[in-house]
């Protein structure tokens, strides 16, 4: 079976009340659109056309990587007009599917079954049952419970206002089908549109039966029209998201406050999170990982064993096996931490490695900067990479003991075991094995007195 998938993403989401166009907004860091994308992308054998109007530029230049066929409509005259576009996509023998680019959440399931039911004669709806179907088109059956027609909340009589059953505007059809009643389609109705939804009174007119199915939650089928409805989708999707990587073994203290934004590339066992932990871009997290409270991690990868305490954040960067990091503590882009490394409170690390069992335990910054094994590096030390306009590096030899509030002047080497005194200034690279610093003799003033305040 040969698909052709129509997404209809031209209107314009006033209500959102945004600059952005709305199928750009994001759940989970990924535009609406592109959920709805990569849920159809996974259908065998399917072309994807997108039906984009509202903030055209935008919506082209921020998607245009997506494997898909992009057809402009230029006015939007309504979900039958849009469709109506992409006539030209539509092979006789395709089964067409119909998605909205503003509907995230609708599971793949779900379009697998409608398109199960889809056959040269029939046409495969996907309903809705609401408890307040406001707003929603409504399907009229007949006697016989079959569907006769949808009719929309404003050209409804009171009665028809009355059906709890709402069209989620989602279906599959055959093809030559479908194109001959898009020619066929007015707009004359309440709202002076071509409704995609009048196909369905043409088919039943032909003799087409319509075969309805219901997805497994109504959030699946649930559109964004508001800030308040994007921020409820995001809470579903998050809630899910926690569900399944508690379903593979992972501990969320609460699964209600923790936020994945990516994806998930590896996962251990016996892995524990805190509240407040965000996960964005591509994570990997080895096994007996802990991660504290308030966590920021993008596109980190963490070994085996390793605990990151709460406040800290890592971004693009690499923790090897048993190493400790934070509270407060910020790994930043190209960092690669060695395995049982520690790193303290107020430590900030930039484009650096840091070799076997090193620490750096308070109140530092290291950029630029090769680190070896078993370093100690002292509160308060600070590479001086850069002098305003060039970067430098610095190297710390293993085994080396930097004290604490120093600083080292890039480029500069510190040579293997040495140890550098406290509150050294460190211009010119340093022997192995010795103590260099640089710093001014201790000496007392006696008999100095403290000034005493002036009387006027
Ligand atoms: C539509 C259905 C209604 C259904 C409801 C479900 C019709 C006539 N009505 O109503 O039965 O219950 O969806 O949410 O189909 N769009 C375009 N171009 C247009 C018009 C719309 O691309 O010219 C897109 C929108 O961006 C949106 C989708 O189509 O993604 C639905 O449009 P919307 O205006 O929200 O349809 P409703 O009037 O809510
Ligand atoms: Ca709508």
């Amino acid at each position: 079976m040969k698909i052709t998938t129509i997404i209809l993403a031209a209107g314009k989401g006033t209500r959102m009340r945004s600059e952005l166009p709305k199928v750009l907004h994001p759940i989970a860091n990924r535009p609406l659109l592109q959920h709805v994308y990569d849920m159809s992308h996974q259908l065998p054998d399917n072309a994807i056309t997108i039906i984009y109007g509202h903030g055209a530029e935008l919506v082209l230049s921020t998607l245009k990587n997506l494997d898909a066929s992009w057809v402009e409509q230029r006015q939007q005259l309504g979900t039958g007009h849009a469709v109506q576009q992409a006539s030209g996509q539509i092979g006789d023998t395709d089964t067409v599917l119909i998605l909205y680019g503003d509907v995230p959440l609708l599971k793949l399931s779900t379009v697998q079954t409608l398109l199960a039911n889809v056959n040269a004669q029939t046409l495969a709806l996907l309903t809705v049952t609401l408890d307040n179907p406001y707003g929603y088109g409504r399907i009229v059956r007949d006697a016989s419970g079959a569907v006769t027609k949808i009719v929309e909340e404003k050209d409804a009589t009171p009665e028809e206002k009355l059906i709890q059953e709402g069209n989620t505007g989602i279906l599959a059809v055959q093809g030559d089908k479908l194109k001959q009643w898009l020619n066929r389609l007015g707009n004359n109705n309440a709202q002076g549109e071509y409704y995609l939804t009048d196909v369905i009174e043409m088919a039943v007119a032909d003799g087409i039966k319509v075969v309805t199915s219901q997805p497994e939650t109504v959030d699946e089928v649930l559109g964004v029209n508001n800030r308040l409805q994007l921020s409820h989708l995001e809470r579903v999707y998050q809630q899910e998201q926690a569900a399944t990587l508690m379903e593979q073994g992972v501990t969320l203290l609460d699964p209600a406050r923790f936020d994945l934004r990516g994806t998930i590339a590896s996962l251990g066992t016996d892995i524990v999170i805190d509240i407040n932990v965000i996960l964005e871009g591509t994570t990997s997290i080895g096994n007996n990982v802990k991660i504290g409270a308030n966590c920021h991690l993008i596109n980190a990868t963490i070994a085996d064993n390793v605990e990151i305490f709460s406040h800290t954040v890592i971004e693009n960067a690499v923790v090897g096996q048993g190493s400790r990091i934070g509270p407060f503590a910020r790994l930043r882009p190209e960092t690669e931490i060695a395995d049982n490394v520690h790193i303290g409170n107020f430590v900030e690390i930039k484009k650096s490695t840091v070799a076997t069992g090193s620490k750096i335990n308070h109140l530092s910054y290291i950029g630029d900067a090769s680190v070896g094994a078993k370093v100690n590096i002292g509160a308060g030390t600070i590479t001086c990479n850069y002098d305003g306009v060039n970067k430098f590096r610095t190297v710390i030899e293993d085994g080396a003991f930097i004290g604490s509030d120093s600083q080292l002047v890039a480029p500069v080497t510190i040579g293997k075991n040495a140890t550098i005194g406290a509150g050294s200034t460190i211009t010119k690279d340093t022997p192995e094995n010795q103590l260099t610093l640089s710093r001014i003799k201790q000496f007392t003033i006696s008999g100095w007195q403290r000034p005493v305040k002036q009387e006027k």
